[in-house]
């Protein structure tokens, strides 16, 4: 079986009802991005962090994978499928998809501030108010302060050299759904080896270079296409 490395941003889950990142000029859910999704501005208001971390479990809680998370659990019948997702939303694993790596961390997870490698998977009987509702002093069961298990700006990508190493041993590559600004993660293209098939998946695409299929089109007609491509071929 080939090897189909798929790379998702914000617009993946755009048609869930998730609002993306900078569709709407830079807010997000009427925040500035650097104050909710950076070291500093979790430095500077740590109860902002939580309270807003904790809205969007709630919205995440509220909706549900779409056609196109379907469509990708679909190509593991004919193609031994990664996904490599930006996103923090579990709708990749909620649909079925067997390999899904986060690169920026995920939603439902949280952390202790003093020990990283304690990670709890919420609603969490360790975490003193479960960590799911408005609480924004969390506490785990050893007393020590929790974060959300997000990559803010600023911080490392910690899955990022898992991450280039599948993208290296792409015969197929999929990009769907991101601007293709924020790094590392956009770079992930360039690791695709030269002989590798591109696709990119976006209403409104980046530029790219001229050896990548474009697709214009929303997540979930563009992977419906995507899927009669790579199915006749
Ligand atoms: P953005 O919000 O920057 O970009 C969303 C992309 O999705 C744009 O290219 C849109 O054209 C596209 N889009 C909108 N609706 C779509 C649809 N229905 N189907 C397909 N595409 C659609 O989101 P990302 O590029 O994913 O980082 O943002 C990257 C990172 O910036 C995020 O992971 C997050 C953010 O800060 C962290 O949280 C660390």
């Amino acid at each position: 079986m080939k090897n189909l490395v798929i790379s998702t941003g914000a617009g993946m889950s755009a048609e869930s009802g998730i609002t993306t990142f900078r569709d709407a000029g830079g807010l997000w859910e009427n925040h500035n991005v650097m104050d909710v999704a950076s070291d500093e501005g979790f430095a500077r208001n740590p109860a902002l962090i939580h309270q807003f971390y904790n809205e969007r479990r709630k919205q995440l809680l509220e909706v549900k994978p779409n056609a196109a998370h379907y469509g990708l659990v679909e190509l593991e019948k004919y193609f031994n499928v990664n996904v490599i997702t930006q996103n923090v939303d579990d709708l990749h694993e909620r649909a079925g998809s067997a390999n899904v790596l986060h690169l920026h961390g995920e939603l439902m997870k949280v952390r202790s501030m003093r020990y990283e490698d304690r990670v709890y998977t919420l609603p969490c009987d360790e975490l003193s108010d479960r960590g799911i509702e408005t609480s924004v002093d969390t506490i785990d069961a050893y007393g020590d302060h929790v974060r959300p298990h997000i990559v803010f700006f600023g911080e490392s990508v910690p899955n990022f050299d898992p991450a280039c190493r599948l993208a290296s041993q792409a015969d197929i590559f999929v990009v769907i759904g991101t601007t293709l600004v924020v790094y590392p993660a956009a770079a992930l293209l360039q690791y695709a080896p030269a002989g590798a098939e591109v696709y990119y998946i976006d209403p409104n695409p980046a530029a790219v270079p001229s050896h990548v299929h474009v697709i214009a089109k929303k997540a979930t007609e563009g992977v419906a296409e995507l899927i009669q491509i790579l199915t006749q071929k």
